[in-house]
């Protein structure tokens, strides 16, 4: 198994191109199956999870005319099949996002109920639940969810939990459905704002996106998605992070500075030097990082998926911070990791109280979960010494080419098979 080696201690100095965000791409290439034709789609990242989503369009019968670099060309008039197999969505989640497009489409759907992972049980009973709103028959035998309907009919419904998948699953099941659907407690992350976007330039009539109440006019048909996927503002924050703790000076471009506002104020809390521009985002280290509290909560408060890099940087602030995640059950596993490389942190259920240290030392440590990953290349990239990171295909799922941006930033960092 691969393993990513950093010699840290390095300040960070340059400037890195974001790409496009493998959480606003996912959805989309879902909705592909919404149309019938040639959807065309550029800045889209080249990660794990991508070409997972990819090799199961294929599998329902999708054609790949086109993937070079950032660009893909998905012919979609040719899917003819409405399962999703356990092999392929057992090694990715978001695969579910093609229950609400199957319905739609085919009035038929069977995927395999995704496991929980490493951060959580992840359910997917508020998805299940809008379906069955929307007038679907929904079963569950042999770990595969089985959907029938005639026709969706649009209805209300309401998420008792804000959910991002499953906000975008029932807009997309929703925008072939027979009338009018609303959908209320909807998540507002910019993936949800964009894929309507998307969804509205091929025929869909969706409103209200980024509010909590989305109102959806079910249309007969789609023409086929041509667009420019979003830029991944996980990963603008995440470089942002490493110019913190390296002590270095970073500017990210082809960025959207709005979607990271909230760790933008963390940030500067906590003496960071931040300066926007249009679509560009310098971070300096210009003071000792100060300790600052967080907790964690859907867009546009403190993303979960900034917590654990966040942790990172409070391992090496002045004080104490407490970090309180609220989405997820278990992500707090890169605690214990950071802590064989000197941080002092304590688990008090949802809280972790970070007591700040001058400094990390390099060990080798291991990668549970995408996001817990990028903390421990930061860590890595702060500590002294030689941190050995296991188990890196996690970071493969969602960062593209990341050892090769660190590196142009003056990062020692290699992969060893
Ligand atoms: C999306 O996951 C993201 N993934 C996650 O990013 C992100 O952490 C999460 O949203 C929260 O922002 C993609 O977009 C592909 P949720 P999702 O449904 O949609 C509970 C990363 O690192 N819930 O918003 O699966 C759930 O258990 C990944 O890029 C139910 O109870 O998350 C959780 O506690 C990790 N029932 C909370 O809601 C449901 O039916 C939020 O989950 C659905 C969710």
């Amino acid at each position: 198994m691969d393993k990513i080696i950093v010699e840290g201690g390095i300040p960070l100095k340059g400037t890195v191109t974001i790409s496009g965000s493998k959480n606003a791409v996912l959805p989309i290439l879902a909705a592909t199956i919404l149309t019938s034709g040639k959807n065309e789609l550029e800045n889209v990242p080249r990660v794990r999870d991508v070409t997972t989503m990819i090799e199961l369009l294929q599998d329902l019968g999708a054609e790949l005319d086109f993937f070079e670099k950032d660009k893909v060309v998905l012919d979609s008039s040719s899917i003819y099949k409405t399962e999703a197999p356990y092999d392929l969505v057992s090694t990715m989640r978001a695969s579910c996002l093609v229950l609400g497009p199957l319905l739609a489409r085919f009035g038929k759907a069977r995927v395999s109920l995704p496991g929980g992972c490493a951060i959580g049980a992840r359910p997917i009973n508020l998805h299940l639940k809008g379906f069955r709103d929307l007038g679907a028959e929904i079963d569950l035998n042999n770990g595969y969810i089985e959907g029938t309907v005639k026709k969706l009919k649009g209805a209300r419904v309401f998420f008792d939990t804000v959910t991002v998948t499953g906000t975008a699953n029932l807009m997309m099941a929703a925008s072939l459905a027979e009338g009018e659907t609303i959908l209320e407690n909807s998540a507002k992350e910019p993936e949800i704002v964009f894929l309507a976007e998307i969804l509205n330039r091929a025929g869909a009539k969706i409103e209200g996106a980024g509010s909590d109440t989305i109102i959806i006019q079910g249309v007969s048909s789609l023409k086929p998605i041509s667009c420019r996927i979003l830029p991944d503002r996980i990963e603008t924050g995440t470089y942002m992070i490493a110019a913190a703790v390296t002590e270095g000076e970073v500017e990210v471009v082809n960025c959207v500075p709005e979607h990271v506002e909230s760790l933008i104020q963390k940030m500067r809390e906590a003496g960071v030097e931040i300066v926007c521009g249009a679509s560009s985002i310098k971070t300096k280290h210009a003071n000792p990082l100060l300790s600052v509290d967080i907790k964690t909560h859907p867009y546009p408060g403190f993303p979960t998926d900034f917590q654990a890099q966040f942790m990172t940087m409070m391992t090496l602030a002045s004080g104490q911070s407490a970090i309180m995640e609220t989405v997820f059950e278990n992500r707090f596993m890169h605690a214990a990791e950071l802590g064989r490389m000197g941080a002092n942190i304590i688990i008090e259920g949802h809280t972790a109280i970070v007591k700040g240290t001058p400094n990390l030392c390099g060990a080798p440590v291991m990668a549970t979960d995408l996001r817990a990953s990028a903390s421990l290349i930061l860590a890595g990239l702060a500590a002294k010494g030689e941190t050995v990171i296991s188990r890196v295909y996690h970071i493969d799922r969602g960062y593209e080419e990341m050892e090769k941006k660190l590196s142009k930033l003056g990062a020692n960092i290699r992969r060893s098979k």
